[in-house]
C-alpha cells in the first residue's frame, strides 16, 4: 500500500495542511509537542477509524472548533483510492471514493497500518490485554468474520456478565444462561481458531527474525494460553471441541456467579513467550523484551502480506530512541523498499545516512508542515 498524500483540516493542533508522501520512508522531525505524533495518528485513523492514542473523537477537533476532517488518496492491490472522513455534529462519516461507508466491515482491508510505539515495549510484561490487542488489532483490520465475530462476542460476553451478577441475588433459569453460553461457544470458536493460525504463523516469522536479531544465539517461542483444551480445535473435532467448551462454561457457571464475570474463553487468553525456554513475562531483560516487541511487529507486517498479498503502511512513533544502535540498523534494514513507512523523531542522528537518501524529510513545527 502506498499513501499517496493525506490533507488534514482542524485535526488536533493542525489548522490546514496538506503533505505528500514518498513511497519509502518518511520522516516527520521537529521538536517536542509539534505534531510529529498527531500526523502519525491521523494516518492510523484513516486506516483504523480510531485513534491510535485511543482518544475520542471529540478530543481529536482542534481547540475552539467544532468538527475535523481528514482525507487522503492511496493506492492498493484495488486501485487508486481516496478515503475521507469528516466529524461534524458529533457524528463521523467516511466516505470511500465518494461512497459513504454505512458499516466499518465495508471498509476493513483498504488502508492497514502497523504501529509501532514505545508502549509496545511493554508487550511481553505487560498486562495480558496487550498481547490480546495485538492479536486483536491485525485480525480485525485483515478479516472481515474475526471483525464480526468479536463485535458479536463482546455483545453477548456482555449479557452473561450481566445475568452473572443478577444470578447472585435471585435465580435465573438455566434455559436462559445456557442460550447465552452457546452463543459464546459460537463466536468464541471462530475467534480461537482465527488466533491460533495467526499465532502459528507469527511464531515461524517471529523466530528466524528473534534469530538474525540476536546473533543466532536465542531461540524464541510463542503460544497460545487458554484454559480450554485445544486438542479437538480442527475442522474434523470441531464440534467435540464445542461441546467441552460449552461444558466447562456451564461447569464454572456458579464460581462465575460469585466473581461476577465469565472467566474461560478467548477474552481471558494470553501468549506465553519464551526465550531459551524461560518465561519472558517473568525472566527477560529489557534489551530482550525490545527484541521480542520488534520482533512480533516484524512478523505482524509478514503476515499482513501472506493474508492480503501486500504490506501495510508502517508507522514507527519514537521508537529509534529507544533501541540500540545494532537493533536500530537491523530494523531499519528490515524495512525494505516495499514497505512505505513513516517515523518520528526529534533528530535525525537516529537514521542512518542510506534511509535518509531513500526517505522524505518532513519539517514540523507548531502544527504546519514546512
Ligand atoms: N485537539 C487538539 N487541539 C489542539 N492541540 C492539540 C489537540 N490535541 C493535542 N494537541 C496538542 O498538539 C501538540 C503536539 O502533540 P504531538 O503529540 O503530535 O507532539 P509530538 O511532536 O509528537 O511531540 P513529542 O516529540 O513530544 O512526542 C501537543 O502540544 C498537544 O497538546
Ligand atoms: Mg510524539
Amino acid at each position: 500500500m502506498i499513501l499517496k498524500d493525506i490533507e488534514l483540516e482542524n485535526f488536533t493542533n493542525y489548522e490546514k495542511e496538506k503533505c505528500f508522501f514518498s513511497e519509502n520512508v518518511n520522516i516527520f522531525i521537529g521538536d517536542n509537542a509539534q505534531g510529529k505524533s498527531n500526523l502519525l495518528d491521523s494516518i492510523y485513523y484513516l486506516a483504523n477509524i480510531n485513534s491510535s492514542r485511543g482518544n475520542k473523537e471529540k478530543d481529536l477537533i482542534k481547540w475552539g472548533r467544532d468538527s475535523f476532517s481528514i482525507s487522503a488518496h492511496f493506492l492498493n492491490r484495488i486501485g487508486f483510492n481516496k478515503v475521507e472522513v469528516n466529524f461534524i455534529n458529533k457524528k463521523k462519516e467516511v466516505h470511500i471514493n465518494s461512497y459513504k461507508i454505512e458499516k466499518k466491515r465495508e471498509y476493513i482491508g483498504y488502508l492497514i497500518t502497523v504501529m509501532f510505539s514505545p508502549e509496545d515495549l511493554n508487550i511481553i510484561k505487560g498486562d495480558p490485554s496487550l498481547r490480546r490487542k495485538y492479536l486483536d488489532e491485525e485480525l480485525i483490520a485483515t478479516d472481515i468474520e474475526y471483525f464480526l465475530s468479536i463485535l458479536k462476542y463482546r455483545k453477548i460476553l456482555e449479557q452473561r456478565n450481566k445475568l452473572l451478577k443478577e444470578a447472585y441475588r435471585r435465580k435465573i433459569n438455566d434455559h436462559v444462561m445456557e442460550a447465552w453460553e452457546e452463543q459464546l461457544v459460537k463466536y468464541g470458536t471462530i475467534i480461537l481458531q482465527k488466533r491460533i493460525n495467526m499465532v502459528n504463523k507469527i511464531k515461524i516469522i517471529a523466530n528466524k527474525i528473534h534469530y538474525l536479531i540476536s546473533d543466532n544465539k536465542d531461540n524464541l517461542n510463542i503460544e497460545y494460553s487458554t484454559k480450554l483444551d485445544l486438542k479437538f480445535l480442527n475442522k474434523n473435532d470441531i464440534d467435540i471441541f464445542k461441546k467441552k467448551y460449552f461444558k466447562k462454561l456451564v461447569e464454572s457457571r456458579n464460581k462465575d456467579i460469585e466473581r461476577g464475570y465469565t472467566s474461560i474463553g478467548p477474552h481471558r487468553d494470553d501468549l506465553e513467550i519464551e526465550i531459551n525456554n524461560i518465561s519472558g513475562k517473568k525472566f527477560a531483560s529489557q534489551g530482550q523484551q525490545r527484541t521480542v516487541a520488534l520482533c512480533l511487529k516484524m512478523a505482524e507486517i509478514e503476515f499482513i502480506k501472506e493474508i492480503i498479498g501486500e504490506y501495510p503502511l508502517l508507522l514507527l512513533d519514537d521508537v529509534l530512541s529507544e533501541l540500540d544502535k545494532k537493533r536500530k540498523n537491523k530494523l531499519l534494514e528490515a524495512i525494505g523498499e516495499n514497505i512505505q513507512t513513516f517515523i518520528t523523531t526529534t533528530d535525525l542522528n537516529d537514521i542512518n545516512d542510506d534511509l535518509l537518501k531513500k526517505g522524505k524529510i518532513i519539517n514540523i513545527v507548531e502544527g504546519r508542515i514546512i
